[in-house]
């Protein structure tokens, strides 16, 4: 038989082997994954884990979609209630919204921090995912966009073992959710809508598949609607300075040396084919779990009549709150009073009685007490 030496040899090989074996027949789900451990400034430089990769697109594994995760290294447990997963809007990536550090953290730093498994992802077309073809044809409508986020939840939900999830979107991000949550309710703990798209009285000129936004203009619209004498203030100083250098970074630039960003013309074609026409992209009815709809007061690209519309819509959940934060505009989420937002979001995500209390339910007696 085999010598102690030789044993031990054979064994190192066959577990090599097996090894080998095992990670050729399951190859790993995401693409070119890359993990570290990041410090956050605003929490005494403690660190959380960050992990960048791509996940293949359900209708073409040819399609590779940018997710983003950020825990605390003790953060072990994953429930519906802590795992979240946002999406961007219309124009700008996930990363320069939910991941941007200002202040010393991101919305996603601080949600780390208090315990969520927090996930971004940038649907076909924006940030580093895969560009579809230019076909001059629309490309990326919303629909395609809710593909790509069910793609995410799927795969979230395969590596945290669990049934369900919080879903959250803003701008055309909130379309891109509730049609991912009438698609699969089951899957869905609970809807947080920031900003929410609805019927609009304007139609945009568009064309092709790919449309130009440059940052020319860029802060005055971002200010409109604020008065005159709060513009100086609602941005904190450099904040917007690190908002553009960081969306503009890999911006491309034109003949003329001006920086532009080029994304998907679907959700312009679905503004004027849906949106404008009062119709909706999907059925509200679906909806059958708590939902928070949250906007700033200043908002002047997605107006109040919108949110109250898509708040008033919502007739078959056991529960709704709306929640406007005073002094801020569409992107709040960067602005003085984004703590505001983080925090009303946070309360709504933990809140235990999401069911309206039944007059049974109140203890008169440890109240008069
Ligand atoms: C996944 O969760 C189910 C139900 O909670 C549990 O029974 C199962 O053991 C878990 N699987 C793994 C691999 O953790
Ligand atoms: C976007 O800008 C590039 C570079 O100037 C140009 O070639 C392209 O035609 C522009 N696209 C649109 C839709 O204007
Ligand atoms: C919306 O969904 C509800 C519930 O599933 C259904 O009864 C209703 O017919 C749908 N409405 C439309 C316009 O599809
Ligand atoms: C849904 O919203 C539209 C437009 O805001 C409104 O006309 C309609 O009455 C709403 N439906 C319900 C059931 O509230």
């Amino acid at each position: 038989m085999f010598s102690r030496p030789q044993f031990v040899a054979l064994t190192v090989v066959l577990v090599l082997a097996s090894l080998v074996l095992a990670t050729s027949s399951k190859p790993r789900e995401e693409v070119n994954y890359v993990e570290k451990r990041v410090p956050v400034a605003a929490f005494n430089n403690e660190k959380v884990i960050q992990a960048d990769f791509f996940i293949r697109a359900q209708d073409d594994s040819n399609i590779l979609l940018q997710m983003r995760n950020k825990r605390k290294p003790s953060t072990k447990k994953y429930s519906p209630d802590n795992v979240v997963l946002f999406v961007h809007g219309a124009t700008y990536p996930s990363e320069t919204s939910y991941d941007l550090v200002l202040g010393g953290m991101s919305w996603m730093d601080f949600m780390a921090m208090q315990g969520y498994d927090t996930y971004f992802i940038n649907v076909r077309g924006y940030g580093d995912s895969t560009r579809p073809a230019n076909t001059g044809e629309p490309i990326v409508r919303t629909t395609t966009a809710a593909d790509d986020y069910a793609t995410a939840v799927k795969y979230i939900l395969r590596r945290r073992n669990i049934s369900k999830m919080n879903i959250m979107g803003w701008s055309w991000g909130t379309s891109i959710a509730t049609t991912f949550a009438t698609n699969y309710p089951e899957l869905t703990n609970r809807l947080v809508i920031y900003a929410p798209q609805w019927y609009r009285n304007f139609q945009t000129k568009v064309s092709g598949s790919y449309r130009n936004t440059t940052i020319e203009g860029r802060r005055a619209s971002w200010l409109t609607g604020v008065a005159a004498d709060k513009q100086n203030s609602i941005i904190p100083a450099g904040w917007y300075e690190i908002w553009e250098s960081v969306t503009f970074a890999k911006a491309l630039v034109n003949e003329k040396g001006v920086k532009y960003l080029s994304t998907p013309t679907g959700i312009v074609y679905d503004n004027n084919e849906y949106w404008f026409n009062s119709i909706n992209i999907y059925n509200s009815t679906k909806l059958n779990m708590p939902v928070l709809v949250i906007r700033a007061e200043w908002d002047a690209d997605l107006n109040i009549d919108m949110s109250l519309g898509y708040f008033k819509n919502l007739t078959q959940v056991p529960y709704k709150k709306f929640v406007q934060i005073p002094e801020g505009t569409h992107q709040v989420l960067l602005e003085k009073n984004r703590m505001a937002l983080f925090r009303e979001v946070q309360h709504f995500l933990t809140e235990e009685k999401t069911i309206p209390l039944a007059a049974t339910d109140y203890d008169l007696d440890a109240i008069r007490n």
